[in-house]
């Protein structure tokens, strides 16, 4: 989705301040596809204001559920739900749409959806979240781009062995289990928070599922009479929390992070303390000071608790500043490095071959006309814009309200120095 907006950003102001992180994007969607099990009420607390999540409520009402907004608390009321099947239009705005899979066929056993298609950091197929609902029972017909998962006489519960830790699939496949008959065990799940959050959300509102944030994964299927209404709070966005970190770190400057679940940032606290980044941890907030030139330092992308593809654009975007030479091993999508091309054209030296990316560390970045193809590779040029001599325009902002709510503003408190530019 992309609107006529550009960010115009005066680099060379450092962050100073006290920023707070929202709720988590990742963990929002798929508790409000989940929300679809109870054929009643969820609400749902710190939920972001964000246009994923805006596409959440769209696909959410378009089935027929009422959704109301309070700050940042959604009512959610899935009891009026008509529909099973996604229009292509909801399914275009992002992929996470795919998320109501599960909880679809769980209670209603048929759900349609276009096929999600490729996307910018890779190809992402659907092939996990399908054989597992397979294993659970159900037929899948794919033609003419749609996807139809039926069941006849609803899911029994299964082994699902995930080739690859999914998140989506995981997701996905704890939803569709929890209205299964028997018990459902998922192997070699994904073991990242936002998993956790999705289990303490279905138990909260009755559904018996354990092992979240371990490889596997036991949901004992309950019946939907046994479901009630839920009320539940989010985690903190993680990733959101480690961008301000980055950009924190790239600017030289000194914030203190709240509303941080410190563990769940711990991958990018080691790697940011390797590169002699000062970093001090509380409760539940982080404090970042940035120390000049960082150290290059090596990192590679793996499911959690391993460093998060999601903070690999951002960290490529400091480590374009580090004193000598780093290098990224991007292992989870095959083509997450079109930032790099945009960085170069702001002085940086990185060389990309393949899934690795080499990074000289050059002494200062500076401004040019630049374009975000993607959510966090759009953070990146921000955080590179404000680090870097002179001015930078980032168009397609809309890529970065996807995941973050007014970055330019929250950074603008912290003392940079960013313009919207409408139309
Ligand atoms: C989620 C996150 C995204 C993050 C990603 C990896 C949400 C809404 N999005 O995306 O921000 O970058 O996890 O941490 O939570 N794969 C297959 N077949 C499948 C499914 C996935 O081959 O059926 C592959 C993908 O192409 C990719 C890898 O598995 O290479 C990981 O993808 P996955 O964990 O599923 O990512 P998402 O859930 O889409």
């Amino acid at each position: 989705m992309i609107n006529g907006e550009k960010l115009m950003i005066v680099g060379g102001h450092n962050l100073r301040g006290t920023i707070q992180v929202g709720g988590s994007k990742n963990a929002t969607l798929p508790i409000l596809a989940a929300s679809i099990l109870n054929g009643s009420k969820s609400t749902i607390h710190g939920v972001p204001r964000l246009l994923d999540v805006a596409v959440m409520q769209d696909v959410l009402s378009y089935l027929g559920a009422k959704v109301n907004w309070f700050g940042n608390t959604v009512e959610v009321d899935t009891e009026s739900i008509h529909s099973v099947e996604v229009p292509e239009e909801l399914m275009r705005r992002m992929r996470a749409s795919n998320l109501v899979l599960g909880s679809l066929l769980s209670r209603f056993g048929r759900v349609k959806i276009s096929y999600p298609g490729g996307c910018q950091i890779g190809s992402r197929p659907m092939n996990l979240h399908l054989k597992g609902l397979q294993s659970l029972g159900a037929t899948v017909h794919e033609k003419f781009g749609f996807i139809t998962v039926e069941t006849k006489e609803g899911l029994t519960g299964g082994v699902v062995h995930l080739d690859q830790p999914s998140v989506g699939a995981t997701e996905n496949i704890m939803m569709a289990a929890v209205l299964a008959s028997g018990v459902t065990v998922i192997r070699n799940a994904a073991k990242e928070p936002e998993i956790v959050d999705l289990q303490n959300f279905l138990n909260s509102m009755g559904a018996r599922v354990k092992g979240a944030g371990i490889d596997t994964i036991k949901i004992e299927g309950v019946r939907i009479e046994d479901l009630r209404p839920v009320v539940h709070t989010v985690i903190p966005d993680r990733i959101e929390a480690g961008t301000h970190m980055v950009a924190t770190a790239v600017t030289g400057g000194e914030v203190t992070i709240t509303n941080v679940i410190p563990e769940h940032v711990e991958p990018l606290l080691a790697k940011l303390r390797e590169a002699g980044v000062k970093v001090g941890v509380g409760d539940d907030f982080v404090q970042v000071q940035g120390t000049g030139r960082v150290k290059a330092v090596d990192l590679k992308t793996m499911p959690y608790p391993g460093f998060p593809t999601d903070m690999q654009p951002q960290m490529m975007a400091l480590l374009s500043l580090a004193e000598g030479t780093s290098i990224v091993a991007e292992t989870i999508f095959e083509n997450r490095f079109k930032h790099a091309g945009e960085l170069r054209r702001m002085g940086a030296d990185i060389k990309v071959e393949g899934q690795i990316a080499i990074i000289k560390g050059v002494p200062k970045l500076s401004g040019a006309h630049l374009e975000a193809s993607d959510l966090r590779a759009g953070a990146a040029l921000v955080l590179a814009a404000l680090a870097a001599e002179n001015g930078t325009v980032i168009e397609n902002v809309s890529h970065i309200d996807r995941g973050y709510e007014r970055l330019d503003l929250k950074y603008n408190e912290l003392g940079a120095r960013i313009i919207r530019v409408h139309g």
